[in-house]
Formats: structure tokens, C-alpha cells, sequence
């Protein structure tokens, strides 16, 4: 056999499952066949507050194909009182038909249970359910922060350092702005979809969603089994962005398998969606900065707002990202939340990061106004030697070479910094910058790695392939820990009997999984005596990098990044395009060129899509979103995106086997922000709250 070996890390790769996807052979999770299969329909409230005071099933248990109505009344029990991910309890959301409240427009309040998908719709939207409405509040607004608490989740709420009004005072340039973003979703392409059964005493779910292992977790405690007899799969995952943990359809789905014992199916609507898998929140938020005449901070304050439902408290870290970017003698940054009856919000693509960045990186692109000091130059005077907050030695810190990458490839050096004087026609013409972060972790997870008696290998690792190409990373990464070509190495992912593994979350996923595979792929290759038989069952190694993650040195660890765009406004429409843009990144090592370039254009358009698009609107009255549709939200299209470019600064991680960081957030980080400066370069106003649409660039004679 032939062992021609080469570094397969660092080259281009087209996705291993490409040929599957595109010739429909992959199966979604609601496409994959079951004998007996029954299909369940959730029923959500009309209201946004109050109680279920009777569900009318009877009706519906007559209709043609009818199995069951499920409701808080008859539904199996669950217990909610365990500690989830991250140390937090679960939300009480996903403890479906417990109890009569209702706490949001929405809210699931029935399953009708039939023999084909049509009969349980039909039976569903026949559904008479009679409730007590209590009168809702759903209304966000900067001014609900007089009722705001800080909690500490998985970071602390509320960080200070030095006296804020003491340097303020002390600063000869101080900017105090405030900056909105609104309600925006993530919804996937691939609905949330699961099939439960149980299966020789074996609780069998396929579903889809961003991690078996955490999947199994959940329903283990949910439903009180014992862990060893939930098995998840989920093998092709059609977009998640943080919306595919434990959600209705999957706990429903158990609920009626365990009611009926077959194998029920429980698929989501578009429009179910925007009130059960999550979203971001809105956020009002406040920044002052202070600086010296020369640029030099001191004083840099980050206030953030965002709601949560009355169920659960979920914190949107917005005002978190200051704490490892930008040093100032003053250092004051709090996250709080506001109860509403609203759903929970959830992590969407770079929690925090992304509306965080919008506000303080056009805090910066202020700042640098004020002290005519070129926005590039302003944060590079600001470039601090160990962790501004924490006092921690950076594991890397490459955002200087971004920038300076950047600006070259962006023509940056040419540009007058002067506002609303450049004009193409009816197009005023700016370009603008933000600099990105996003933090670089490692989780536990486990590997095993065969020798296969053909000459082969098998790596098995509890990974998830949400759309981002992690299978094919971890191909290329397994076949040069073994030095063989990717095309005697296959991949198994998706299934929590795999074992223990991270989920794909926190842009964490490959970089953890990479982790236990190189482990367990090394130490196979070093056992393997050359020319030695291979016995039929194959050779195994296996990997748990719990102790070797545990060990990481604390350090500031995270990825950067430098975001620059150009605009073009009519300011007789109001309409903003963006001509182009360009990202340079430093975060880690990069496994794959392809799907690298295409997660980190992904993150930059939906910052495009943030800037100036997406916007969904809680109506005051019902308490639900206009629009709750992929109509009605508007997201960009091909026609808003210009040629985006993305590319990277060497970078790899000193501590990670791979030298990985993880690029699944970062691309979105700033790129609102750029946006929006770029805005203020084309025309000479500031745009602070987004979206930036027509009727506000069109209404906004001074600030808007
Ligand atoms: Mo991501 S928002 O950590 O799934």
C-alpha cells in the first residue's frame, strides 16, 4: 500500500459528505424512515400570559388518525431540578405540559399525537384550549434598566476596576452614547426535528441538533433515566447558530413515544420556531469612553440591557468583550437583564460579542472623531500587553497584524478621514472599521481511533457537523496525526454512544474534538508496529482529554479579527449598500481553507444582514413578533452582498495540539460595527441603533 503522506491541515478540502448532501442520499433527521412511525403536532398559546384553564380534547381525539392529545393534565412528569450546562439550572421552558401557566405568546400548551403529519396539523389547529388571560408586558426599552439586575452565569455580570467618575473627570475627551440593537433570530435552514422510540429498553432519539452528548444529557435528567439508556443521533445538521440544544420537539417527541410506545416524530413549522428554539435579544446599551487628547484610554464603561423571559434568566454578555480588548485606568462593564413575558433568549452566533461589538467598536470609530485620530491608529494606541481586566498574559494576540494586514489589502492608508464629501452620482461613498474578538476555548471530549485490518482507519468521536464542515476537519486532522492520506480515514459523528464530546458551541466544537482525536490518533500510530498484522476486529485507542484540558495555564485566550467595509448611500432613499468587504482574522490555526473562508463570509454577511436588515418587532398588543416568517424577518440576500473576502494572519494556538483556536463566531464580531461606521464616513451620521434602514438614514437630520 501505498503511503504517499502530506499535511493535509492547511489545504483545501471540499466537505467529505459533500457528494451525499447534494445528490439527497444525506438524511435529515425528519427524513429518516421508522416503521410505525406516529407524528406529533405542538399547540401553542394565543395569549402571552395566563393559565390553561382546560384543553377540549375530546373533539380532536375523534378526528380521523388521532392517537393522543397530550396537555398539562396527562402528560408523563419531568424533573427540572438538575444542574445543566455551564453549572445552570434548565430553563423551564423545555418542562412542557407541567403546570397551567403560560409565560409567553407561544408557549407550548398541547401535542396531538396521529397516524400521518396532515391528521395531527389538522387535529392541532382544530385544538379548542380555554385559558384566563393576565395582561402581558413585552416592552423593552432602554428605560426598563431601573429594574435590571446582574447575575454571574458563565461570566461574571458586572466587572469594575478604578473610579469611573474620578477619571472621567481626569479624561480631555469623553464620549457617552448610547446604542440599540434589536430582536434578531437564527433560524436554520433545517427545521428542529426529532423521532423518539424505545427500543429494548432504550430510550433511541434522532434528532437534530448542535451535540448527542449534551441531548442525552438533558433527557436523561429530564425524564429520570439512567444516562446509559438515552442514546441521541444526529448525523446531518442543517444550520443551528445556538438555536439546537434541548428544545420542544425532542421532548415532546419522548413524552409520546413513552405514552404510546412507538415511535412518534415530532417536526417544528417555520413559524413555531420563532417562539420555541430562541433568539437573540434586544439590547440597549450604553458606553462611555475617556481618553486622553492623544487617544489613550481611561475610562472605558459598557452598560448592557437585554431581556428574558419570566421563566429563565438569560444573560446576553454584551458588555463582557471590553474586558480582554482595550485597557483604560477606569474599567466598568455590566450585563444585565429585564423580566418580560417574552421566550427566552438564547446564545446565537457570538452571544454577546456580536451586539457588544456593534455598540463599543462604534463607541471607538466616536472616539477617534472626536480625537482626530485615525480609527486604526486609536486602537492600536490601545493595544494592551496583558488581559486590560484580569492581568493575564494574552495566549497570542495578533489584532496589530490584522489591521495592519487589512488596511494594506484595503487600500486604507488612502483614505480621507473627513465625512459626507465623497459622491458617485447620487451615491455618498465611506468606508469603515471595527476590530473583532471572540474567546478561544477547549472542552473535555473523548476519541477513539482503529486500525483497520484493511489498512484503514476509523476515527469515532462524538462530534457535530452543524453545516460548518467539522467532519471533514477532523478527517484532515486525524489523517496527518496518523500520516496517512484523508482518503484511508472515515469519520463517525453524530451519535452520543460515541462517548463523551463537546457540542458545537462556543466556536469550540473542532477545536476540542481535533483535541481527542490527534491524542488518541498519535498514540495509535506510536503502538502500531510497522508491517505488523492487523487483526480483523482492528486495533483501538482511545482518548479522553478531560485532564489535559483541565491543565491549560489560565491566559486570556481568544481569537481577533479586523473588519472593513464600504458603503454606498442614496440619501434621497435611504438605501445603504455595501460595496465590499474584508475581514482579516487571527484565530489559530486554519485546518481547512475552504470551509474556513466560507464560516468566516457566513459570520460577515450576517453582520451585513445585523447592520442593516434584521429587525423582528414584538407587537405590544398580542405580546408575539409581526412577521414571525422567514417573509416577514428580513435577512439579506444575494443582491445586499458584495464581494466579501476573508483571509487570516498566522496564528496558531501555542497550547493546542493542532495549534487550533476556533473561527465559528468571530466572522460576525465588528461587522455591524463597520458597517455602521462606514454609514458615518459616507454621509456624516451616526447611525446607533440598528437596523440601519431607509426611514432612518432618511430621518436622521443630525444624529440619528
Ligand atoms: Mo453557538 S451561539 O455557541 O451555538
Amino acid at each position: 500500500m501505498t503511503t504517499v503522506t502530506r499535511g493535509a491541515v492547511g489545504t483545501a478540502h471540499t466537505r467529505v459528505e459533500g457528494r451525499d448532501k447534494v445528490t439527497g442520499a444525506a438524511r435529515y433527521a425528519a427524513e429518516i424512515p421508522f416503521a410505525e412511525l406516529a407524528h406529533g403536532w405542538l399547540v401553542l398559546s394565543t395569549v402571552a400570559r395566563g393559565r390553561v384553564r382546560s384543553v377540549e380534547s375530546d373533539a380532536a381525539l375523534a378526528m380521523p388518525g388521532v392517537l393522543a392529545v397530550l396537555h398539562h393534565g396527562n402528560a408523563p412528569r419531568v424533573d427540572t431540578d438538575y444542574v445543566g450546562l455551564m453549572g445552570m439550572s434548565p430553563d423551564p421552558s423545555i418542562a412542557l405540559f407541567q403546570q397551567e401557566r403560560v409565560a409567553h405568546l407561544g408557549w407550548p400548551v398541547a401535542l396531538v399525537v396521529a397516524e400521518t403529519s396532515e391528521q395531527a396539523r389538522e387535529a392541532a389547529e382544530s385544538l379548542v384550549v380555554h385559558y384566563d388571560q393576565e395582561p402581558h408586558d413585552v416592552a423593552f426599552s432602554a428605560e426598563r434598566q431601573s429594574e435590571a439586575y446582574a447575575l454571574d452565569g458563565h461570566m461574571p455580570g458586572v466587572v469594575e476596576k478604578g473610579d469611573l467618575e474620578d477619571r472621567l473627570a481626569a479624561s480631555a475627551v469623553v464620549l457617552d452614547a448610547e446604542y440599540t440593537t434589536p430582536e434578531e433570530y437564527h433560524n436554520p435552514m433545517e427545521p428542529h426535528a426529532a423521532t423518539a422510540l424505545w427500543e429494548g429498553g432504550r430510550l433511541e432519539v434522532v434528532d437534530s441538533n448542535q451535540g448527542t452528548t449534551w441531548i442525552a444529557g438533558e433527557l436523561a435528567n429530564l425524564f429520570s433515566l439512567d444516562p446509559a439508556s438515552v442514546r441521541v443521533r444526529s448525523e446531518h445538521v442543517g444550520g443551528g447558530f445556538g438555536s439546537k440544544g434541548v428544545r420542544a420537539h425532542q421532548v415532546a417527541a419522548v413524552m409520546a413515544a413513552t405514552v404510546l410506545q412507538r415511535p412518534v416524530r415530532v417536526v417544528m413549522t417555520r413559524r413555531q420556531m420563532f417562539s420555541l428554539t430562541g433568539y437573540r435579544s434586544p439590547t440597549a446599551q450604553r458606553v462611555r469612553l475617556g481618553a486622553d487628547a492623544d487617544g489613550r484610554l481611561r475610562v472605558l464603561e459598557h452598560q448592557s440591557l437585554n431581556q428574558t423571559s419570566s421563566v429563565h434568566e438569560f444573560v446576553e454578555p454584551s458588555a463582557a468583550a471590553g474586558r480582554s480588548m482595550y485597557g483604560a485606568e477606569a474599567h466598568h462593564t455590566a450585563s444585565r437583564i429585564v423580566r418580560l413575558d417574552v421566550p427566552t433568549p438564547t446564545w446565537m452566533r457570538a452571544p454577546g460579542e456580536a451586539p457588544g461589538s456593534f455598540a463599543l467598536e462604534s463607541a471607538f470609530d466616536e472616539l477617534a472623531e472626536r480625537c482626530g485620530i485615525d480609527p486604526i491608529e486609536l486602537r492600536l494606541r490601545n493595544e494592551p500587553e496583558v488581559g486590560p481586566v484580569s492581568g493575564l498574559p494574552f495566549s497570542s494576540r495578533n489584532l496589530a497584524a490584522c489591521f495592519q494586514e487589512g488596511a494594506r489589502r484595503f487600500g486604507w492608508a488612502d483614505r480621507d478621514p473627513r465625512p459626507g464629501v465623497r459622491r458617485e452620482g447620487r451615491w455618498l461613498l465611506g468606508t469603515g472599521t471595527a476590530a473583532a474578538s471572540f474567546p478561544a476555548g477547549a472542552m473535555p471530549s473523548s476519541a477513539a481511533v482503529t486500525a483497520e485490518a484493511d489498512g484503514t482507519f476509523t476515527v469515532r468521536i462524538n462530534a457535530a457537523d452543524i453545516g460548518t464542515g467539522a467532519r471533514t476537519a477532523l478527517t484532515v486532522v486525524a489523517a496527518d496525526a496518523l500520516e496517512v492520506p484523508t482518503d484511508r480515514v472515515r469519520v463517525r459523528i453524530g451519535d452520543s454512544d460515541l462517548g463523551p464530546a463537546m457540542f458545537a458551541g462556543g466556536s469550540m466544537g473542532t477545536r476540542s474534538w481535533a483535541w481527542a482525536v490527534t491524542t488518541a490518533a498519535a498514540e495509535l500510530r506510536q503502538s502500531l508496529a510497522p508491517g505488523a498484522d492487523i487483526p480483523a476486529e482492528g486495533i483501538t485507542v482511545r482518548s479522553n482529554t478531560a485532564e489535559a484540558v483541565g491543565a491549560l495555564a489560565q491566559k486570556e485566550r481568544h481569537s481577533f479579527g479586523a473588519q472593513f467595509a464600504e458603503v454606498a448611500v442614496d440619501p434621497a432613499t435611504g438605501e445603504v449598500r455595501v460595496r465590499r468587504m474584508l475581514g482579516v482574522f487571527a484565530a489559530g490555526r486554519i485546518v481547512n481553507p475552504l470551509t474556513a473562508r466560507n464560516q468566516l463570509v457566513g459570520g460577515m454577511i450576517w453582520g451585513i444582514s445585523m447592520a442593516l436588515h434584521e429587525e423582528a418587532v414584538r407587537d405590544r398588543t398580542s405580546g408575539g413578533l409581526y412577521g414571525a416568517d422567514l417573509a416577514g424577518y428580513h435577512v439579506a440576500a444575494h443582491a445586499d452582498i458584495p464581494h466579501i473576502e476573508a483571509d487570516w494572519v498566522d496564528d496558531p494556538d501555542p497550547d493546542d495540539p493542532v495549534g487550533i483556536k476556533g473561527i465559528g463566531e468571530i466572522g460576525i464580531v465588528g461587522a455591524a460595527a463597520a458597517v455602521a461606521n462606514a454609514v458615518w464616513h459616507a454621509t456624516g451620521v451616526r447611525h446607533r441603533n440598528l437596523p440601519i434602514r431607509p426611514d432612518r438614514v432618511l430621518m436622521a437630520g443630525g444624529d440619528a
